[in-house]
Formats: structure tokens, C-alpha cells, sequence
């Protein structure tokens, strides 16, 4: 039997006590699992609280850095989130003191991923964040493993549990979208600042380090073309469930001949596909490779089972003995890739409101079809004080060419609502 492998703990949140309760309740099935024990030597946190969990027998660290390089530690467990500051501090100094690291921490991933991976390269110890992309879905696995022998040439999925529950709400139950964040914000499901999830920003650190993995390029989060879901109304899902869709917080990464796409904004996609389906706080990430074809990777993508789950997977792999580079492939051959600056063609739908003139539809349509955007199409709803409501659904096309014609529509002086431009994503 080998030696333990020897955890310190830094964070003991959600995450952190979730760790816990599993290195506790499973003690004998991780060490027939490893081949070895797996034990907590000492945890931090920034107050000594009671958790719910006995932390008894474990040192404490008031300091994440000193806990970070103690002798009795092997692998460092950062769970307690910020990019920078004593998340980064810590990771840092325990790669540097020889430990390995293993966080959920997908905003230090997202800003900072390719410098940590290099220095946990460089100090030939592993860093693994299972736990950051779409918590208990074994997403970064699946690539990295699973996959490995394709080419990824679609990455897409719903990566933000609060944002697709505010929209089915406003959905099911008929509610405003302020109404529907209320209520999530209310059930604790929104983070402290909650434009990190409405905003999409969480969204799109976690669809960063995904498109990292697949394209084999260094993380890029400035690269993600952002767009939150303050904007979408009741109006607007209502009209897309008329047409058959729904809409979702939509990540998207793909590789073009322009560079590289990463998108995370409010898209349309079928009602009844599996991404149309999703309902509440679940996630879905969608791989597609060149020879295994679509897979469909669905779970529970926040909470404390499912996050310590997947921290956990990260653990065991290291007690194995398996050592991966972070991203997949070395750090030092990661490229960089400039960022395509609008994404690939796709059909768009169009909600607008237009004054009751005569031929108030021809002028957008003439707009539309001179900027080469052409109607799949069109619904009309009843005229409310000589204003109607509008509906267009467009043929594939660029971003570009549908700006083009947006940017025109005012001046032909029959919109009485600015339009709402969504793209739709068939999956
Ligand atoms: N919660 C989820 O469902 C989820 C899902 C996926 C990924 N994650 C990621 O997992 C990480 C942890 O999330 P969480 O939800 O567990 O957070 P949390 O509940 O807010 O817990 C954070 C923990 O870190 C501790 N901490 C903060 N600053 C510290 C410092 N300077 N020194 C020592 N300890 C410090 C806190 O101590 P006190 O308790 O004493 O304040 C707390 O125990 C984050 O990176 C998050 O993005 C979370």
C-alpha cells in the first residue's frame, strides 16, 4: 500500500465542507478506488466557525499561503474563489513548494489559466479544475480523455444553472425577468454580485477554459463576445415559444478560418432539442468531434454534492498516480489564436415594434434584403395604440450583414421600439 495522499484544504464554503463530508463518509471506497488513503491534514478558512462537518484532528491555518506549503501537505485544495488575491497566492505558492493543486476556481482559471499552467508544468506538478466548468458534469474529462483522439469542432451548452432557472421561470410561471431574479436571488441561487451569473460572466470563464481544452489554445477570456439576460423580456419568449424555440444563455466556442468564437449571449434554440428542453438550475454542454460525432453531457452544474463530486474525480486521479497538463496537452504548445470578431453565420430572430404607417413592413424588408438579409419568416400580432408588433426570422446570415441592416431601420422612421436582434443556434 502506498502512502496516504496527504489534502490541505483552503475554503471551507459550500464546496469546501462538501469535500469534507465525502473524504469522511467514503474513506474505505476511496482507498480501494486509489490503492492508498486519502486524508485531510489541515484546512483554512477565514473564521474558525462551526461548518456542520467535525474538523477535528485536522491542523489549522489561518494563512491559505502557509497551509499552501506545509510539509504534511501533498495537494493543495483551493476552494475559496476571486481571481487574484489569496486564491492566486496560494496556487502559486504551492505549485512552487512542489504540490499539486486542485481548485474549482474557474474566474483565477479564466484570467490567470496559462500562467498557472505553465508553472505547474514547469514545476512538474499537476493543476486540475474539474470542479470550475459546470460543476458535478465531468466535462473536462470527458475532453481530455474521452475525446482525445478528436477534433473538437463545437463546444456549446447552457453553463449557468441561476440564468437558465430565471428563464424557465419566466417561462413556466409567467413571471418578469425582475420578478423571476428576485425569486432566484431569494432561493440563494444568485452569487454575492449577481451580474457574475445574469451578465454571463461565470458562463464565460467556464466556456474559456473549455474552448482552451478543445481547440488547444491559451485561455482567452477577453476574447468571449458578452452578452447577459438582463435584456430578454416575457415578450420575447413568449414570440420565440410561438415560433418553436426557447431561449437560453448560450455558450459557444468554434474554430474558424477568421480565428477563434467564443460567444456566450441569449440565443434561440429548437423547443425540442435537447439544449430547448433543459429546464431549472441544470447545465448542458454539448462536444461535437470529428469522429465520435454529438455528445450530450447534462447534470447538476453548482451545489455541494455535485462541486465536491467533481473536486473529488481531480483528487483521485492524483492519488492514481494519473498526471495530466492542465488543459490537455502541454502548456508551452498551447497556441494563440486571435479572436474572430463575429460568429459564424446563422439564421436570426427579430422582434421589433413598428408605428401603424402604410407599408411600414416593405421599409423593413427592403432594409433587410439591401444589407442582403433575407426573411424566412414573418408574424404580425394584433396592432396595440397603432403600434404592431413584428416578428421576422431570418434566412443564415452574417452578423455583419444583419448590423448593417439594424443600424438602417431608424431611419426609415417606422420603428416605435428599438429592435431585439437574438441569434438562433440549431442543435
Ligand atoms: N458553490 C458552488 O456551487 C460552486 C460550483 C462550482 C464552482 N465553485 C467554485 O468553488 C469555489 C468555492 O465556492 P463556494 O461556493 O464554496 O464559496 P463560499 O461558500 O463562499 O466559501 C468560500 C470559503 O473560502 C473561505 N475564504 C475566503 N477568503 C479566504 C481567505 N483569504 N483565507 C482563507 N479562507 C478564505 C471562506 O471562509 P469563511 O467561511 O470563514 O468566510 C469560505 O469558507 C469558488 O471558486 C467557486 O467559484 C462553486
Amino acid at each position: 500500500m502506498s502512502e496516504p495522499l496527504r489534502l490541505g484544504i483552503a475554503g471551507l464554503g459550500t464546496v469546501g465542507v462538501g469535500v469534507i463530508r465525502i473524504i469522511r463518509q467514503k474513506a474505505a471506497q476511496l482507498e480501494a478506488r486509489t490503492g492508498r488513503k486519502v486524508v485531510i491534514t489541515a484546512v483554512s478558512a477565514r473564521s474558525q466557525k462551526d461548518r456542520g462537518v467535525p474538523l477535528d484532528g485536522y491542523a489549522w491555518e489561518a494563512d491559505p499561503v502557509k497551509l499552501a506549503t506545509r510539509d504534511d501537505v501533498d495537494v493543495f485544495v483551493e476552494l475559496m474563489g476571486g481571481a487574484d488575491g489569496p486564491a492566486k497566492e496560494s496556487t502559486e505558492a504551492a505549485l512552487k513548494a512542489g504540490k499539486d493543486v486542485v481548485t474549482a476556481n474557474k474566474a483565477m482559471l479564466a484570467e490567470h489559466g496559462q500562467e498557472l499552467a505553465l508553472l505547474a508544468e514547469g514545476e512538474g506538478r499537476v493543476l486540475r479544475f474539474e470542479a470550475a466548468v459546470a460543476g458535478g458534469i465531468p466535462v473536462i474529462k470527458a475532453l481530455t480523455e474521452g475525446l482525445a483522439g478528436n477534433d473538437i469542432t463545437r463546444v456549446i451548452g447552457v453553463m449557468n444553472g441561476s440564468c437558465n432557472y430565471i428563464l424557465t421561470r419566466m417561462e413556466n410561471a409567467n413571471l418578469t425577468y425582475e420578478e423571476a431574479f428576485a425569486e432566484a436571488d431569494g432561493l440563494g441561487y444568485l452569487e454575492a454580485d449577481p451580474e457574475l451569473d445574469v451578465g454571463g460572466i461565470d458562463a464565460a470563464h467556464k466556456l474559456a477554459l473549455l474552448a482552451a481544452i478543445s481547440f488547444g489554445t491559451q485561455v482567452k477570456f477577453d476574447g468571449v463576445q458578452l452578452e447577459g439576460i438582463g435584456r430578454v423580456t416575457i415578450e420575447d419568449i413568449r414570440q420565440a415559444a410561438d415560433m418553436g424555440y426557447k431561449i437560453k444563455l448560450l455558450g459557444t466556442a468554434q474554430m474558424t478560418g477568421r480565428g477563434l468564437v467564443q460567444s456566450m449571449s441569449p440565443c434561440l434554440v429548437p423547443a425540442t432539442s435537447p439544449l430547448g428542453q433543459l429546464e431549472g438550475g441544470t447545465n448542458m454542454v454539448v462536444l461535437e468531434g470529428d469522429h465520435v460525432g454529438q455528445i450530450v453531457l447534462r447534470g447538476a452544474g453548482a451545489g455541494e454534492g455535485p462541486t465536491a463530486s467533481a473536486v473529488m474525480s481531480d483528487v483521485i486521479d492524483i492519488a492514481r498516480g494519473l498526471r495530466l497538463p492542465t488543459f490537455g496537452q502541454p502548456a508551452n504548445t498551447l497556441k494563440t489564436t486571435p479572436s474572430a470578431n463575429s460568429g459564424t453565420p446563422a439564421p436570426y430572430y427579430l422582434r421589433m415594434t413598428l408605428h401603424d404607417k402604410p407599408g411600414a413592413l416593405a421599409k423593413v424588408a427592403t432594409c433587410l434584403g439591401d444589407a442582403g438579409v433575407s426573411i424566412h419568416r414573418m408574424r404580425q400580432y394584433d396592432h396595440v395604440d397603432d403600434k404592431a408588433p413584428v416578428l421576422i426570422v431570418t434566412h443564415t446570415t452574417s452578423r455583419d450583414a444583419l448590423d448593417a441592416a439594424l443600424t438602417k431601420l431608424p431611419a426609415t422612421g417606422v420603428l416605435a421600439s428599438e429592435p431585439v436582434a437574438l441569434r438562433i443556434e440549431e442543435v
